[in-house]
Parts: structure tokens; sequence; C-alpha cells
């Protein structure tokens, strides 16, 4: 069952019940802005509709891309930064075997890069390479960023020298801009294999495209049903559907009437450690949508109980800045008891033939409860279980309600003008030509 159930029982003191209603109307205003095409940033709203939109044809293309290149292939490079991995990397994570992340000869092991620079990286990437047969699928919006622009470099090169120039293209896809920048243009000259981002989704809410269903599919799990998920979450988060019922319109007022109650930063939490990217993903979203104009909550992220080893003192008595929001998996997929031992020695016979997954609820119980004593607020977010019917619907709802509460905002959520600042530096730095006064002026800063 594709479902977010929110509870924002425990918002309140901290946010009233009557200060999150009093953001309904708002929310429910943005919402129809998404759908009417009247929103800010109303070029890059494809992904609203997205899920009716994928057809039948196009799922088949891309299984059969993703079988053509997985066969006789051990491993699969994808490169991409940003949302160009994100969505995939957080899927992938979610459904996959923590210990053994792919079954030898049934699918490759999907690995990724260009989302770093580190030099040692990928060095220890081509080692691991090296004695496997490999494929590469390489993505990019743009076309034009520098980590995956690298990154390709290295493993195109690798792929063109082992297996030959005509091999190679079996060997690498690339998904990107249909007309534009230096990867369609490459993958057009070298006759690759090509997947369409389309113009007007940004690369944050492009998991539902190629961008994330290719390497998902590479790694043996249903994109029809991952789409099935996000299609049954988005006929519940319309702006038609009231906002008592609506999931996606009562997250984004929560989040907001926090923030506007001095709450900074929104703890994204989670008790299963396959959520870790998800967590990721989710920063990415709400960070590059919201952090503008000297605004926004900061997005962090926390995987429980493990972390509350290392932040859970903050949280209970730092200060009193942040909000949890906590991603609770009301059923786990395999079942584990707790063993008695007969000396008994850390005196924990009395959780001997309970469930893991027991112990592990109490204890998110407990850390709700607690954080609330010590004065942070949560917002909980239930879904049944992991698979890919509930993540294509926590997809699109996470989705839906950053859209809505970028405009709650009033911000612009789908550009991110303040990621080029970086950029701009690093190539007067490395004199990129063009960049050399540029490039003075900051030498002269360091
Ligand atoms: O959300 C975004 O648009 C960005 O974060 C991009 O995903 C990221 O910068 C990667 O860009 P590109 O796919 O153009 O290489």
């Amino acid at each position: 069952m594709v479902k977010v159930k929110v509870n924002l029982s425990k918002v309140a003191p901290f946010a009233t019940a009557q200060e999150v209603e009093g953001l309904s109307q708002l929310a429910k205003q943005s919402n129809k802005q998404l759908h009417d095409g009247t929103s800010k940033g109303s070029d890059f709203l494809g992904w609203v509709t997205l899920p009716y939109e994928i057809t039948s044809e196009q799922i088949a293309d891309i299984k059969s891309t993703a079988s053509s290149i997985s066969s006789n292939v051990d491993v699969v490079v994808v490169i991409g930064i940003g949302g160009s991995y994100l969505g995939a990397k957080s899927v992938i994570e979610a459904l996959s075997n923590s210990f053994a992340p792919y079954i030898q000869g049934k699918h490759p092991h999907v690995i990724f890069a260009g989302q770093n620079i580190g030099e040692d990286y990928h060095a220890e990437l081509l080692d691991y390479i090296k004695t496997k047969s490999a494929a590469c699928v390489v993505i990019s919006k743009s076309g034009t960023t520098t980590e995956p622009a690298i990154a390709f470099r290295l493993i195109k090169n690798h792929i063109e020298e082992k297996y030959g120039k005509d091999e190679a293209k079996r060997r690498i896809v690339a998904i990107t801009d249909e007309s534009k920048g230096a990867l369609r243009q490459l993958a057009n000259a070298e006759g690759y294999k090509t997947f369409v981002i389309p113009d007007n989704v940004g690369g944050r809410f492009s998991v539902l495209t190629p961008v994330g269903l290719l390497p998902i599919a590479i790694a043996g799990f249903d994109i029809a049903q991952l789409v099935e998920g996000a299609k049954a979450m988005a006929e519940q988060c319309k702006p038609e559907v009231s906002f008592d019922q609506n999931p996606a319109e009562q997250y984004a007022a929560a989040r907001n009437a926090l923030y506007n109650k001095g709450k900074k930063v929104e703890m994204l939490v989670n008790f299963n450690p396959k959520l870790h990217y998800f967590g990721e993903w989710w920063k990415q979203l709400y960070g590059e949508s919201e952090g503008k104009e000297n605004k926004g909550l900061l997005p962090a992220a926390a995987d429980f109980s493990t972390d509350l080893h290392s932040m859970g003192q903050y949280i209970q008595e730092g200060e009193r800045i942040l909000f949890e929001t906590f991603l609770a998996v009301e059923s786990v997929n395999r079942t584990l008891l707790v063993p008695e031992d007969k000396d008994n020695l850390d005196k924990l016979n009395f959780l001997a033939n309970k469930n893991i997954d027991y112990v592990n609820k109490m204890a998110e119980l407990g850390t709700i409860i607690a954080h609330q004593d010590g004065g942070v607020p949560a917002i909980r977010l239930d879904i049944e279980r992991l698979n890919e019917l509930t993540l294509g619907g926590l997809i699109y709802f996470f989705e839906k309600a950053c859209g809505i509460s970028g405009q709650i905002l009033n911000v612009n959520p789908f550009d991110q003008p303040g990621v080029e600042a970086y950029k701009a530096n690093m190539f007067a730095l490395l004199d990129k030509p063009g960049f050399e006064e540029e490039g003075k002026k900051l030498r002269a800063r360091l």
C-alpha cells in the first residue's frame, strides 16, 4: 500500500495545530500553482505530472537498455553528481542487501563516480574495474559539470582501451539534454545510446526520468513499480484532496510553521540503515530548493540509533534550533529474534525471542519522547515497508512537499543560482581560459 502517514502530534506545543492549520490555505494555493503552472520557477514543473506521463514504451526501452548494457558485464559505473546520482543511489541502497549488493551473474554491481574529485577514489575505482567487465552510464543534464566530466574521461579511456571503440558504444549510455551541452555533442559524435532529461525537469527532481530509472533497472529493481508508487502518491497529493487528507500539504505546512517559530534546522532521521542515502537525496532536494535569499531550513540527516551515540547529546541538550522529521518504516522484510543466553551477563534475557525490529521500534518511540522532553519537535512520516512501490510514493511525496514548501517560503524552489559561485572560483584558480584575471584576484586573497 502506498501511503505516507503524517503524524503531527509531537509538533505541538512548539507550533500549535492552529499555527499549522493557519498555513493550510497557502499550502493549498501553492499546490494549485504547481498544477496550473503559475508558481515561481514555472519552467521547471515537468516533475509534477511525470508519473502519469511515463509510457510503457519508455519503461520497456529503459529495461531493454539495462539488460543489453548488463549482458556479460560485472560492474556498471554510474557517473553523475547531485540530482544526477543521488536519487538512483538512494533507491538502490534502500532495496539492496546490505552485504551482498548485487547477485553475481544476475545483475551487475552498480557503483558511482563523478560525485567527487577525489584522486584516490578514482584511482581505486580504476583498480577495481581493471579485472572486471565494465560498462558505464554517464549522466549530466547540463552536460558541462566538471566532476562527472573528469570521471567520464577516465572511464571512457579505460573502456575504449580495453574493449575497442566499437564495443565501447555498447558499453556506454549517456543521459543528458536533448540538444545542448558537451555530453550531447560527444554522445552524438560517438554514437552512444542516449536518453533525454526533459527541459522542464530540474536535476534534483529527475529521479523518475531515465536519470534514476536506468541505474535502478540495471541494479535489478522494478522501475514500473517505482513509477506506479509515484503515481499513487501523486493522486493523494493533488490540490483537489483536502488539506487534512493531503500528506504533502500537511508536511509542507508543518515544517514551515516550525520554521516560523524559530526552528532553523530540520533533521531527517531514520531507524533503518538502508535509508542513509535517502537522507542524502532529501538534503539536496530541500537544501538546493529552499536555501536562498538568506532563508530556508537547513536540511540535516541522521541515522538512528547509530547517530544517537554521536549526535544524540546535541539533539537532546544543545542549541534549541532544530526539529526532527522521523521517517519511520512500519514493517521489516526479514525476521530475526534476539537470542537467549544462558549466562545472561548483559542482562538482556528480558528481550530474548523478541524481534530485533521490536527493540528498534521502542528505541524510536523512546527517542521521539526524549527529544520532545528536550525541546525538539517531531514530525513523523510513516511508510509501510521498503519496496519499489513505497519508495516511488515517498519520492513523489517529498518532491511535491518541497515544491509547496518553497512557494510558502516565497522562494523559487527550482533554481540553484548559489551553486555557481564555487564553480567560477574553481575555474579561476585552475586558470581556465577566460578566467585568468579573476584567478589573479583570488590568489591575492588566499
Ligand atoms: O538539482 C540540480 O539541478 C543540480 O544539483 C544538479 O543535479 C547537479 O548540479 C548536477 O548537474 P548536471 O546533471 O547538469 O551535471
